[in-house]
């Protein structure tokens, strides 16, 4: 059997890990050839490919990115996008695809298996907002990142007596803001799920520093203050629609000195929380998926993608998984509210 890989959207710490794997089981177990898509949705519309062998996939379990490259590429989005899609896995005799990517990625996957393709989807983002499974990889090597950052920022915020404003990614999902800012000991964690209110940070900011202590505030890109709108960098959108979020934390920051009178400033960690070597957590997820998406092949679970539930990996329908985004209970949320102010 030939079988085609690919990675889609925005990068993420373990998509090599994942390639890995696929072809670590694929080929002594099964005895399947793979085909390696170029940039995603891209390589199989232009028919640009890689081999995918053993040799192939030597010493990628810690490097970070993807040796396939990636795109953000919507075959729906072009004209005759899908018959070239079709096309092309007929052409390269390719029998099954796995497909690795978030909920635009797989939201193409799960469209194609309707129109026949035979797909199988590996979830993966930073943001973990995918539906269907506990935990995407990438996540925990957001966290750790942003965490130590705000560990970082903590002594000179202090030094300086000064409001330090951490943006961090995550577009309709604060689950990096939270879960770092909680590591990290913010004092201030805001994310798009619960919109907020700027005289209380104010207040909280104020508090904080009357205990002698510089504030830490930890704001997801895609936080809004209430009656507010998303702060974006620019109005581009790419084919899915997505606009390009950034500057709630400058726009905050001018917030609070206007507010309390001290010095505020912002530190953007943007892609710096998708580059680099996944943490163990994450290569020993993106491993297993990878395993599981072979035997899913194998099993002919067309239209499913890999999930975590607890520690067990099991096989959900695709569509179950892009039809709704995984956010932030607030419940979650307002139990980190003790340690805010
Ligand atoms: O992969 C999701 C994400 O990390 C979002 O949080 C963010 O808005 C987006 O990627 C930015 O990606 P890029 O700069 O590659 O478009």
């Amino acid at each position: 059997m030939r079988v085609g890989v690919l990675t889609g959207g925005g990068d993420c710490p373990g998509l090599n890990a994942v390639i890995r794997a696929i072809v670590r089981k694929g080929v002594p177990n099964y005895d399947y050839k793979f085909v390696g898509f170029r940039d995603g949705w891209r390589g199989v519309l232009e028919d640009l490919t890689m081999p995918l062998d053993i040799p192939a996939v030597r010493g990628l379990l810690p490097r970070g990115g993807t040796i396939l490259g990636t795109s953000r590429t919507n075959p729906f989005a072009i004209e005759d996008g899908v018959q070239r899609i079709k096309q092309t896995l007929v052409n390269l005799g390719i029998d099954a695809l796995i497909a690795i990517g978030g909920d635009d990625t797989l939201g193409v996957a799960a469209k194609l298996f309707e129109e026949g393709v035979h797909v199988v989807g590996v979830p993966k983002t930073i943001d973990n907002d995918l539906a269907g499974t506990d935990y995407t990889f990438g996540f925990d090597t957001a966290v750790s990142i942003a965490t130590e950052a705000i560990d970082r920022l903590h002594t000179t915020a202090e030094s300086h007596h000064r409001a330090l404003i951490v943006e961090v990614m995550g577009r309709h999902a604060g689950w990096i803001a939270l879960h770092s800012g909680v590591a990290g000991g913010a004092n201030v964690i805001l994310i798009p799920e619960v919109p907020f209110d700027v005289d209380q940070v104010c207040k909280w900011v104020d508090s904080r520093f009357r205990l002698h202590y510089a504030p830490i505030i930890v704001v997801a890109e895609g936080a809004q203050a209430k009656g507010g709108e998303l702060v974006v960098n620019t109005d581009d959108r790419d084919q899915f629609g997505h606009v390009r979020l950034g500057g709630i934390g400058e726009r905050l920051a001018n917030e609070i000195e206007k507010h309390t009178g001290k010095e505020a400033r912002t530190t953007v960690l943007g892609h710096a929380q998708r580059g680099g070597t996944p943490t163990a957590r994450d290569r020993w997820l993106a491993t297993r998926f990878g395993l599981h998406a072979v035997d899913a092949v194998h099993d002919e679970a067309w239209g499913s993608m890999v999930a975590l539930r607890g520690t067990d990996i099991h096989h959900v329908p695709l569509a179950e998984a892009v039809g709704e985004l995984r956010t932030v209970d607030p419940e979650l949320y307002a139990e980190a509210e003790v340690f805010f102010g």
